[in-house]
């Protein structure tokens, strides 16, 4: 049967006269109700685990709004966590872990088996949501792509320039391999776990992606992307995936095709008229707004956001920006540029 929902019609590989939009972080600290059922729950996590709250702070950007896709709310390392990480957030400053370094802490780590244990939370989230969300309205989960998580899990922090995940690579390979397999195989029981719950879309969030050049772009975020589809694929080959390799350049080329993913999302690094040309070709693009127009606002936002409509006019596209919102984003300025995208 033919998808609806007009996400569901993007990814599937149709032009449509108005390309849909949602934003990455749309639940976020730019929104005071956001804030607010973040006090409630206590902190990050504890908002992530209430599949209440998590549910509810979901939906507050497509009340607002009326986006045409919610992203379920939880986070890329709570995968992490559930393999037997220690996590926890440091206010102002992000997360922490407890690293991976010796063959004796990967040795810590539990079963891929075990991690439902910890993440039933957010596969209720997402049971919960869908009674909830609007009809029209496309539900997309995820998770963070197996080199992302292992950067976080090496050097139990975010890094600059992820050196620490470089340096286990080179200097112990066998045991960087045995990593990202681990998260691999866990990431594809997560995301198998969230569709059965009822996640229509997956998005596969490889923010680093951009620090691996040539062979390792092609071994440690290629391939894992791919094992990632195409065992999803054979299990669900209805549910279209979202690629984002953030920061790839060049390596943007090709990458659906190598991967089978359904669609690319575009950082904003690369522009849209690049864009067109080398990677819509394939099929579905996302993107790719900068993320700092939502902070300046004014006419270039407008100026900027109907360029990148009319450049991606021609193909498949699912309107975005190129990284997530910011705390710093002006609310009214989210709804400028969904006016601008339909042409209000
Ligand atoms: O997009 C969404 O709204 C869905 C929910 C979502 C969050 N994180 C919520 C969140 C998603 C898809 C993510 C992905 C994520 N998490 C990524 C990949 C995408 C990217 O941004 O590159 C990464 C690298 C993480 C890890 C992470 N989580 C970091 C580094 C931080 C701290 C930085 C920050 O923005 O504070 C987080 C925290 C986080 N994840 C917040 C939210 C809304 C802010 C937490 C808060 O409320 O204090």
């Amino acid at each position: 049967m033919a998808p609806t929902k007009t996400v569901l019609r993007a990814l599937a590989g149709e032009t449509l006269p108005t390309p849909p939009i949602w934003m990455m972080r749309q639940a976020g600290r730019y929104l005071p109700e956001y804030k607010a059922t973040r006090a409630q729950a206590g902190d990050f996590l504890s908002l992530c685990y209430n599949p209440e709250l998590a549910a509810e702070v979901t939906l507050q950007p497509i009340r607002r709004y009326g986006f045409d896709a919610a992203i379920l709310f939880a986070d890329i390392l709570l995968l992490p966590q559930a393999l037997g990480a220690d996590l926890w957030f440091v206010t102002g400053e992000g997360p922490r872990l407890s690293t991976i370094q010796t063959q004796g802490d990967f040795d810590k780590l539990g079963p891929v088996g075990d991690i439902d244990a910890t993440l039933s939370p957010i596969y209720e989230t997402i049971r919960i949501l869908r009674g909830e969300l609007p009809a029209d309205t496309t539900l997309i989960g995820f998770a963070g792509a197996p080199w992302t998580v292992a950067t976080y899990m090496i050097a139990g922090r975010g890094t600059p320039d992820q050196g620490p995940a470089h340096a286990l690579m080179q200097e112990n390979t066998p045991l960087f391999e045995a990593l990202l397999a681990r998260i691999t195989a866990g990431t594809i029981e997560y995301l198998a776990k969230q569709i059965e719950a009822g996640a229509e879309v997956i998005k596969i969030f490889d923010s680093w992606a951009g620090s691996l050049k040539g062979d390792a772009f092609h071994k440690y975020a290629l391939e894992p992307a791919r094992e990632i589809t195409v065992a999803l694929k054979a299990r669900y080959p209805h549910i279209p995936i979202i690629g984002f390799p953030r920061e790839a350049g060049d390596n943007y080329i090709g990458f659906a095709k190598a991967t089978g993913v359904d669609c690319v999302a575009l950082d904003n690094s690369v522009s849209a008229d690049w864009a067109v040309q080398h990677v819509q070709v394939d099929g579905c693009v996302q993107g790719n707004l900068a993320s700092r127009h939502m902070v300046t606002g004014g006419q270039a936002l407008v100026d900027e956001t109907r360029a990148i409509v009319k450049a991606f006019s021609g193909g498949p596209h699912i309107f975005n920006l190129g990284h997530g919102i910011t705390p710093d984003a002006d609310p009214d300025n989210v709804q400028r540029m969904i006016d601008a995208v339909r042409d209000k």
